[in-house]
């Protein structure tokens, strides 16, 4: 059986779409539940609407892309038909949000009278600054943040944590009142036109997704696993079931998929869902519990 509940929160199976990609419009998400997802990650929604940087924004490389979109949304007050759409589907939609330290409470409250079944705080975007990895990189405000956020909503609350950090588990550990955590964001990088010289993205530096990075995210969850019961959803460079499975065995309970939606388009969602089936069968296993963090050496 697929079923998972995570603090609460009952998927239908453990694939979820993951926040950024696809997912700033209700049709597309709802194209994503119709298309297998156990559920969805909206796009981060910040106070305000924001455009964006100027093109390139992204880069497709052999291994993943480069992105730096640069936090582009429609703003909170805008973003309520877009759940309302994606509700149809009857799948949990997690409502994924940035800010200033302080916006968090605000942007959770809404996004719990919008109807969402649980809140994800990006805490992790690494290429814009104020927003991203400044917060997530700083153990006292990630703790504050998700303190001040769990006091204003009932909803579950997710801490999406970025891996541009030594030490992952202090992050992790400072992040503990969340309901679950969420590993990784993308990877701060940059790529450099040979011919121009110059950085190919406007915003010169971006962050890294795609199967290049399954590895770092493989990591951040087992040594995550390895110190801490928290559910953890995994996500980073999944493009196939068998990465699902590598990261459920390091100790996810679910996992969230992005940019293999650039490569495979939305059927990626059913290929996981039957490859997992597949393998539970063929491994004896009934549950995805009966095999998240069986990889983990105590
Ligand atoms: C184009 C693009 C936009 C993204 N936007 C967001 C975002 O708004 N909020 C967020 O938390 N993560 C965002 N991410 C990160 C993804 O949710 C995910 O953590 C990361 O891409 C690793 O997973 P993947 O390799 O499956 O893409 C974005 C990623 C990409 C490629």
């Amino acid at each position: 059986m697929l079923e998972v509940t995570i603090s609460g929160i009952r998927f239908r199976n453990p694939v979820l779409l993951a926040s950024g990609i696809m997912d700033e419009q209700g049709d597309s998400m709802l194209r994503a539940a119709r298309e297998g997802a156990g559920g969805v990650v909206t796009k981060s929604i910040g106070i305000e609407e924001r455009e964006g940087y100027s093109n390139p924004t992204v880069v497709v490389l052999p291994t993943g892309l480069m992105n730096a979109i640069g936090l582009s949304n429609p703003g909170i007050e805008n973003f309520k038909e877009e759940i309302d759409l994606v509700k149809k589907e009857k799948i949990p939609v997690i409502g994924s949000i940035f800010g200033k330290n302080e916006d968090f409470p605000f942007l959770a409250k809404k996004m719990e009278k919008f109807g969402a079944d649980g809140v994800e705080l990006n805490l992790s975007c690494p290429h814009v600054k104020g927003f991203g990895s400044e917060i997530g990189q700083d153990p006292d405000a990630v703790e504050e943040i998700v303190k001040e956020v769990k006091k204003k909503v009932s909803i579950p609350v997710f801490a999406k944590l970025t891996p541009n950090i030594t030490n992952i588990v202090e992050i992790a550990k400072a992040a503990s009142s969340a309901d679950a955590l969420v590993l990784i964001n993308t990877v701060k990088g940059m790529v450099i036109d040979i011919y121009a010289k110059r950085p190919v993205l406007s915003n010169i530096y971006g962050g890294y997704s795609g199967p290049g990075i399954k590895p770092i995210g493989v990591r951040a969850v087992y040594d995550v696993r390895k110190e801490m019961k928290i559910p953890i959803i995994g996500v980073g460079g999944i493009n196939g079931w068998e990465d699902a499975v590598e990261y459920i065995l390091s100790g996810a309970n679910a996992v969230q998929v992005g940019s293999a939606i650039y490569y495979k388009g939305f059927s990626i969602f059913k290929e996981i869902v039957k490859g997992l089936e597949t393998y539970m069968k063929n491994e004896g296993f009934e549950r995805i519990e009966d095999f998240s963090g069986l990889a983990v050496i105590k």
